[in-house]
């Protein structure tokens, strides 16, 4: 399963890098503006640099909801590094903009997706990307996970070569759950991935290998 960080914040995409086990980044115009990001020049170059830290993908999402402008932003977006995909919401001129993406190779992440039937569509336009949003539904008292379980299954019936990126996950029992539902990818905050290294146990064996060390070595 890949992890990627779910921030525009370049100290923890930073942080998350270092510790050896990114494969890329997802933004979105929350999280830009969260940084202070603005302006079309400031939010190009930010990808930029974001795409010099890490290694992998990095998604970066149209503002346009209209087809022609989707297509325009697009195509500026991932003209700008290699690693940049396509990030597209889940509405009839998103569908249309991601199968242009795709008959022109760009690559595609599709975005607030809440329903098996939008992953469908989704993979059917060729996105290289599905996001279904786990804590947004379990929000409003639905499961996340069953989706990203239900998504999984149902690419796997048709083969299809979308990767399930499973997106709004705030919690390390989220990063878990996603990677027995057969998630391809997460993204998440950093909190959360760090989560997934901690155990009282762990904390009480180092402690007492080192008393013990300290014991006979002084
Ligand atoms: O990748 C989508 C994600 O940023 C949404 O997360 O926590 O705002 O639902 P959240």
């Amino acid at each position: 399963m890949k992890f990627f960080i779910d921030t525009a914040n370049l100290a923890q995409i930073k942080e998350a890098q270092a510790l050896g086990v990114l494969d890329g980044v997802t933004t979105n115009p929350s999280l830009m503006a969260k940084e202070g990001i603005k302006g079309q020049e400031n939010i190009l170059n930010h990808y930029k640099t974001i795409c010099e830290i890490v290694d992998g993908d990095v998604s970066a999402e149209v503002i346009a909801t209209d087809y022609e402008n989707m297509v325009k932003e697009g195509e500026i977006l991932a003209a700008l590094h290699p690693q940049i995909v396509v990030k597209v919401p889940i509405t009839k001129d998103g569908i249309k903009a991601i199968k242009y993406f795709t008959n022109k190779g760009i690559r595609t992440n599709c975005t607030l997706v809440f329903s098996v039937g939008q992953a469908l569509l989704a993979a059917k336009a060729g996105a290289s990307y599905v996001s279904p949003f786990v804590g947004r539904l379990d929000d409003i008292a639905s499961d996340g996970i069953e989706l990203v379980a239900q998504i999984v299954e149902m690419y796997g019936f048709y083969g299809y070569d979308t990767e399930v990126l499973a997106a709004s996950i705030r919690s390390t029992q989220h990063i878990i759950q996603c990677a027995q539902a057969g998630a391809d990818v997460i993204t998440s905050p950093l909190e959360p991935i760090l989560g997934l290294l901690k155990h009282p146990l762990t904390d009480s064996g180092l402690e007492k290998f080192l008393a013990d060390y300290k014991k006979v070595n002084g």
